[in-house]
């Protein structure tokens, strides 16, 4: 199948469960907003009916929803050159959601390693949205016929889960409808780890505050946590090869880079021989000036909620505009009536 008739179309979501973090940012947010105006149309969203796979409090979700929309409008999401809205205003994510559930298997699904992660032990007793949550991610995907999706690495398998539900469709409906959409996974930070153990990815929901940054986090706590993120004794390598086996550190240097849009390789080049008494400010005084802006931009936004609405209510309107029809031909490729 050629992927050539499908316009350049880019999907991609956030969570709102939880704040976000420097991991949502570098990984995601700062990439959107790269891809924007850049031969793409964009489709960004905050998936609410994610976050409910795990529980949230009902006013909490309202919030946290608005919260990952201001992260986007801070960070140079633009309403009018993006559609920018919430999943939940948008019902066609649901209901493409429940066809994929009837073309994923239940094998696929069971090598799905975040599920593995997230469920742990208590498999028997987590939601069964957890477990369905990668297809209803196609479903988000398709349902806009995405052809790249930037996303972190954590989310890789579950776009290659998306192309094989998109494939599988095709072929047992003899269409070429869906195209097989590529994962955009590119640049230093794209597994941006725990302050406190390098081998961790940096999460939402890991214990301590201490092991991330958090977008809404002011200018004292963001160089409080860099000051005491763990490292080695070693001072940093003179080639990029040094850092082979140094988890914490490499982050440390991935993260700079990412920050200042430039390459590993040039950070070293820069910092080769120095302390972590030197790189960690230089660190923490570049992730300020980067990030404070936008945290006081999130807060300002977060002050009018009806705004921030208005902009979700606008952007599901855009974004059913392009699902209905899509679904529509769905429904008749699958044989379900509509009189
Ligand atoms: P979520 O909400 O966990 O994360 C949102 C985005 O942030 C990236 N990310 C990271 N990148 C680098 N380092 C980290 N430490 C880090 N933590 C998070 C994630 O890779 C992701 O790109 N299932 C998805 C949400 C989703 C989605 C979609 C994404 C639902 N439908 C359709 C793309 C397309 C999730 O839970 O992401």
């Amino acid at each position: 199948m050629t992927e050539t008739k499908f316009t350049p179309r880019v999907f991609s979501g956030i969570k709102p469960s939880g704040g976000l973090t420097l991991g949502n940012y570098l990984g995601a947010i700062k990439r959107f907003v790269g891809m924007q105006g850049a031969g793409f149309e964009t489709i960004y969203c905050v998936v609410d009916l994610h976050a409910i796979t795990v529980w949230q409090d009902p006013a909490e979700l309202k919030t946290a929803t608005r919260e990952v929309a201001a992260g986007y409008l801070a960070s140079g999401i633009d309403p009018e050159k993006s559609i920018l809205f919430n999943q939940a205003q948008v019902h066609e994510h649901a209901e493409l959601g429940w066809i994929f559930n009837c073309v994923a298997r239940v094998g696929w699904m069971n090598r799905m390693t975040q599920f593995k992660d997230k469920a742990g032990s208590n498999a028997e007793k987590v939601s069964l949205g957890l477990y369905a949550y990668p297809s209803l991610m196609a479903a988000d995907i398709l349902l806009y016929h995405a052809t790249h999706v930037p996303v972190g690495e954590d989310q890789k398998q579950h776009v290659e889960l998306t192309r094989d539900i998109a494939a599988k469709f095709n072929h047992d409906f003899k269409v070429d409808f869906f195209p097989l959409t590529s994962p955009v996974i590119e640049g230093p930070a794209m597994r941006v780890m725990n302050l406190r153990d390098g081998t961790k990815k940096m999460s939402k929901s890991g214990e301590s505050d201490m092991e991330r940054i958090n977008m809404t986090d002011d200018a004292d706590a963001i160089a409080k946590k860099f000051k005491k993120a763990r490292t080695d004794p070693e001072p940093l390598p003179e080639t990029l090869d040094g850092l082979k086996d140094r988890p914490e550190a490499r982050n440390l240097v991935d993260i700079y880079s990412a920050l200042n849009d430039m390459t590993p390789e040039a950070v070293i080049a820069e910092y080769a021989g120095a302390g972590w008494g030197r790189f960690k400010p230089a660190l923490a005084d570049l992730a300020v000036d980067k990030l404070a802006p936008i945290s006081t931009e999130m807060e300002r936004l977060m002050n009018d909620p009806a705004e921030i609405d208005r902009v979700l209510g606008r952007g599901a309107v855009r974004a059913r505009e392009i699902a209905a029809p899509i679904l529509k031909q769905t429904y008749d490729i699958v044989g379900l009536l509509r009189s």
